[in-house]
């Protein structure tokens, strides 16, 4: 991000391979319709949507399915064209596993996700350490389909699977005192090639205010297009926070702490006049060496393919406008 200066230059190969729209949809579909217990319990058994989905569309390696219903959450669900897979996962902001686009991709192989634990930690009642599997049974799976947006200029429109991270924030019961979460991302040398630059001051750390985490639009995310988070998108479990740029969105959680105090987030330390804290997709709060005003939609890259215009809030202003009613948005970027 810090790295870029051009303002929609940003290199993005045309992918010669593209999973037809048609093949995930129907593939979805079945995967709910199975969960659903239309076909019997028994029909919903592992092993068979496994066999399907292996059946339908070649995965790389260990991807398992993870079938979700459809949320309620008002604002989850978009009309849009969904980003392919292909360039949803090979095209990543990882630091991690280095800086550019395909990096990710080719390196987040050595990332060990099992076991795998999240603490839940600082002002609660019930702090908490957590399995992957445990926070897979926590909630029922939701799939959200949201808006990304980075601040580079580019987004995307991914089905996620997860649940409101309100529903683990209410099992630990913070207490009056807690006004922030801060969320710590693994920084591990040997499994992240990455970290051992200093292109960010690791661990990877952002933050959400009380508020703005118990929103229900604020997805704990353990999977994306029916399947468990592939490694260069988070695996296995990260924030998604739609309204906000992708960098608030963080990938590989470990610790999930809750604290009276602003966290100092890792993009804000490495330039606070260009990441603020609360980052909010924003048309009118230029970035200083660029414009927000428009956006490139991943996939739309033909020769004569438009910028679309970036919406306030990514588009969810009718769900979280008034989280920041009477606040100067402008100073707090
Ligand atoms: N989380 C960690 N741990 N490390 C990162 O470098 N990059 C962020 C965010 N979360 C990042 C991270 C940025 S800049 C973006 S735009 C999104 O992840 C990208 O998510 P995606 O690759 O799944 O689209």
């Amino acid at each position: 991000m810090l790295i870029k200066t051009d303002r929609d230059g940003f290199d993005h190969s045309v992918p010669s391979e593209i999973t037809p729209q048609a093949v995930y949809r129907g593939r979805r579909d079945m995967l709910r319709w199975m969960a659903t217990g239309a076909a019997g319990a028994a029909l919903a058994s592992w092993a068979q949507r496994e066999a399907f989905a292996q059946a339908q569309v070649p995965r790389p390696g260990k991807l398992a399915p993870l079938a979700a219903a459809k949320s309620a959450v008002a604002g989850a669900v978009t009309m849009e064209k969904l980003t392919d897979y292909k360039d949803a996962t090979s095209y990543n902001n990882f630091y991690e596993f280095g800086t550019d686009k395909e990096d990710p991709a080719e390196h987040a192989h050595t990332l060990r996700t099992s076991p795998w634990t999240v603490e839940v930690s600082g002002l609660v009642k019930k702090p908490v350490k957590l399995s992957i599997e445990d926070l897979r049974r926590l909630a029922p799976l939701e799939e959200r389909i949201y808006r990304l947006r980075c601040v580079e200029g580019w987004s995307m429109v991914i089905p996620w699977v997860g649940y409101s991270l309100s529903k683990l924030v209410e099992r630990v019961e913070p207490l009056g005192a807690a006004k922030f979460v801060e969320f710590t991302t693994l920084a591990d040398r040997d499994q992240m090639p990455g970290v051992r630059s200093r292109v960010l001051d690791w661990p990877y750390v952002e933050g959400l205010r009380m508020d703005e985490a118990m929103h229900p639009l604020t997805l704990l995310a353990l999977g994306m297009y029916g399947e468990v988070l592939p490694n260069q998108n988070g695996a296995p479990v990260r924030v998604v926070v739609p309204w906000k740029y992708g960098f608030k969105s963080a990938k590989s959680l470990v610790q999930i702490r809750f604290t009276d105090r602003m966290p100092g987030t890792a993009w804000n330390k490495a330039a606070a006049n260009e990441y603020g804290f609360y980052s909010n997709v924003n048309p009118n709060v230029d970035h200083p060496r660029w414009s927000q005003a428009t956006e490139r939609r991943i996939g739309e890259d033909g020769l004569f393919a438009k910028r679309r215009k970036t919406l306030m809030f990514n588009g969810y202003e009718a769900q979280v406008g008034q989280l920041y009613a009477g606040m100067d948005l402008k100073k707090n970027y």
